[in-house]
């Protein structure tokens, strides 16, 4: 049986869902918020170290003002309102991205993070304004600037991802085949599970079956 550290995440369909069954793509946002605590319950239960999710990716600024604004504000609440339970629950809360927000969700992110740093039963990491081809193109900067050589370990360490293990697992959502940016480094040799089922939609039971599979699956790494 694969041992299991890191679940990753691309939850789509929030806007699909919201408008088929709310006539609100927001409302689908809100919908998708719930999952999101489902699974973070799920991920203790199967003792899952970290948690990487895709909230917001450096081309949905694309998306109309309104939605945008509500994504956010989305994220305030849940942020004010989940910030002291997540900590009660030991789950270390930490953003991937680059944080160029509101002052205030600047401040509550900073805050979020420093609140929930010593925690250890699960890292929940938060890609929030994340690309993955920009996190790797700051990282090859960083390195030039800091003069050290380009080699595998070099580039791991000056990714977002540093001292997080590449993911066992990526789920995808919404009935799409694609990675949108997401982690395109380090899903080297992940397994990959794209489900029908819509974000809001998807739950326990889903999951689970996907962390039952997984487990089976023979990974080689290029051996035999
Ligand atoms: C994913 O759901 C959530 C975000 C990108 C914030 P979408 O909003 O992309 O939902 P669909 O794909 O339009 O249904
Ligand atoms: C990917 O979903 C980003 C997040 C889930 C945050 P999108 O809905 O933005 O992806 P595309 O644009 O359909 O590829
Ligand atoms: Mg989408």
């Amino acid at each position: 049986m694969n041992p299991l550290k890191h679940v990753a995440i691309i939850m789509d369909g929030n806007g699909r869902w919201g408008l088929k069954y709310k006539n609100s793509r927001n409302e689908g946002h809100r919908a998708g918020l719930k999952t999101v605590e489902k699974i973070i319950k799920q991920s203790i239960k199967n003792k899952i170290k970290f948690l990487t999710l895709y909230a917001f990716s450096t081309e949905n600024w694309k998306r109309p003002k309104k939605e945008v604004e509500f994504l956010f504000t989305l994220l305030e609440n849940f942020l004010e309102s989940k910030i002291d339970d997540l900590n009660k629950k030991n789950i270390r809360l930490k953003i991937i991205g680059t944080k160029n927000f509101t002052k205030k969700i600047n401040k509550l992110i900073k805050l979020s993070e420093k609140k929930t740093y010593n925690n250890k039963r699960l890292q929940i990491n938060l890609a929030l304004n994340y690309g993955s081809k920009s996190e790797i193109i700051n990282a090859f900067k960083l390195i030039k600037k800091e003069n050290k050589n380009i080699n595998i370990k070099t580039l791991d360490k000056y990714l977002q991802t540093k001292d997080i293990p590449d993911p066992d697992i990526l789920i995808r959502t919404g009935n799409t085949k694609r990675l949108s940016n997401f982690l395109l480094w380090q899903i080297a040799y992940t397994e990959i599970f794209f489900e029908k089922k819509l974000w809001p939609a998807f739950n326990e039971v889903d999951y689970n079956k996907i962390i039952k599979n997984y487990k089976r699956i023979k990974r080689n790494f290029g051996n035999i």
